[in-house]
């Protein structure tokens, strides 16, 4: 029930339309019975809304696209790894000592991409390949570089970008918990890396909805069966690389997982409490009809 004491949550963007997170968010709410709504606003001026957000004593917000940049010269405080990314998407709204209320900003898309992949093996010192460098691939990269891994190999159709990143990662090195080795190739050169990874992680949009046939790799041949396949894409649930890893033997990540854990730490970051994580994954599965 919405009374006087209802706090707000919400996520900001534009368009907003198809967000998944008030589905998920909610169904993980109501079930802790908290008096929190999260509700989906559609965002031009990103600044105001952020003034109007503490002003209305909004508890936090998620932010995405085309916002996950800007928002950065919107806040008071952010958060190491955010920083280093360069892309928040979780704002926080607190008091400081002096009553005054502050944003905060974190990641939480690294973060939920590597919960996703320690469900199924322990990344520490293991090898990752991630293909494409994007927003995306950023945001896992930094994050998967900062979780106690030995080697890092970023592959991109556009070299350039792989090289940008890899650069970017190395020059952080003295912030990451671990050493390691971080490294840039082709992404024709993944026939070669995968011999010797133990995590393939693509950030590519290929095998998305309506293109269900493209994949990143030629065949099943390409992978070997300790190896952990995670696809970002979620649409369609099986991808083309999802299906020919099964065949090949390896473990498969799904890539609505990520989507899960992003939002179950933005919630545990809003509240300081647990989220109940499946409740919230059998309503994002439902919203995402996959
Ligand atoms: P996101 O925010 O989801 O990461 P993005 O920033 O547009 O999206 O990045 C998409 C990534 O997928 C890029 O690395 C892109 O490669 P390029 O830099 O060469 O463009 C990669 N990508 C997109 N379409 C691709 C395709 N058909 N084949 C290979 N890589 C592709």
């Amino acid at each position: 029930m919405i009374n006087g004491k209802t706090k707000v949550l919400g996520v900001i963007g534009d368009p907003i339309e198809h967000t998944f997170s008030p589905a998920m968010q909610n169904a993980g709410l109501e079930f802790l019975d908290l008096n929190f709504k999260y509700l989906p606003f559609h965002v031009k001026n990103l600044s105001q809304a952020i003034l109007g957000a503490k002003s209305l004593d909004f508890m936090g917000l998620n932010v995405t696209i085309p916002h996950k940049i800007a928002i950065l010269d919107c806040l008071d405080k952010i958060d190491k790894v955010a920083e280093m990314i360069g892309a928040v998407n979780t704002v926080k709204f607190e008091e400081n000592e002096d009553g005054e209320k502050i944003a905060i900003g974190y990641n939480t898309d690294g973060y939920g991409a590597v919960r996703a992949i320690n469900e199924v093996t322990d990344v520490k010192d293991k090898k990752v390949v991630i293909t494409g460098a994007g927003g995306a691939s950023r945001a896992i990269a930094f994050q998967i570089a900062n979780s106690g891994i030995s080697e890092l190999s970023i592959l991109n159709r556009n070299y350039k970008k792989a090289a940008n990143l890899s650069k970017d990662l190395n020059n952080n090195l003295d912030n990451f918990e671990s050493n390691l080795e971080i490294n840039s190739y082709e992404l024709s050169d993944l026939d070669k890396e995968l011999s010797s990874a133990d995590i393939l992680i693509d950030t590519t949009p290929l095998g998305m909805f309506p293109n269900i046939d493209d994949k990143p790799i030629a065949s099943s041949e390409m992978m070997h069966e300790n190896l952990v396949v995670n696809d970002i894409v979620y649409t369609p649930k099986d991808t083309s690389l999802i299906k020919e890893a099964k065949k090949a033997g390896c473990t498969t990540v799904y890539g609505y997982k990520m989507l899960l854990y992003q939002g179950i730490r933005s919630f545990e970051i809003w509240l300081n409490q647990e989220a109940p994580v499946d409740v919230m994954e059998k309503a994002l599965l439902n919203t995402l009809g996959i």
